[in-house]
């Protein structure tokens, strides 16, 4: 039997919007969303401790749309808390940010999403005590 709960059928909405969404032309605005370069896939991360999440800024388009940065913890490949982002109103021309690992359950499946107009997801990484 088939069975499909609420939040199944919320995360399988918002998959079909973004990709109707990233379908959609680009012509107008330059949609700049650079590679998170660090963490990456074997960085292990401490709760409470500092980072730097760094990434690639070396080929920005002229005109960016959004030049303000998010930065958001993911876990098995779907972002957090979207309200309390690890940091938020930074250049995405700074190429690196501190952030504080907030106190989640060790595991080995979080990522970083960098947003700037886009998400753009590291590779997993652990997050432990
Ligand atoms: C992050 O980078 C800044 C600037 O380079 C540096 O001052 C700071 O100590 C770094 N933080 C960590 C946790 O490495
Ligand atoms: C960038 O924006 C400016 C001002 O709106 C415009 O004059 C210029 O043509 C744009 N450049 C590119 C490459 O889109
Ligand atoms: C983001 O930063 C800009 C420039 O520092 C500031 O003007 C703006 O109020 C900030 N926005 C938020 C939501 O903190």
């Amino acid at each position: 039997m088939m069975f499909t709960t609420p939040l199944m059928t919320l995360i399988s909405f918002i998959v079909s919007f973004f990709t109707m969404v990233s379908a959609l032309p680009v012509s107008v605005r330059d949609v700049y969303v650079p590679p998170v370069t660090y963490p990456t896939a074997g960085t292990v991360w401490h709760i409470g401790q500092n980072y730097n999440v760094t990434w690639d800024t070396s080929d920005p388009p002229v005109n960016i749309t959004n030049k303000y940065g998010m930065i958001v913890l993911a876990k098995g490949g779907i972002a957090l808390d979207y309200d309390s982002p690890l940091a938020a109103n930074f250049s995405i021309l700074d190429g690196t940010h501190e952030i504080t690992v907030p106190n989640v359950d060790p595991d080995d499946d979080y990522a970083i999403v960098l947003f700037g107009d886009s998400g753009n997801y590291s590779p997993e990484f652990t997050i432990t005590n």
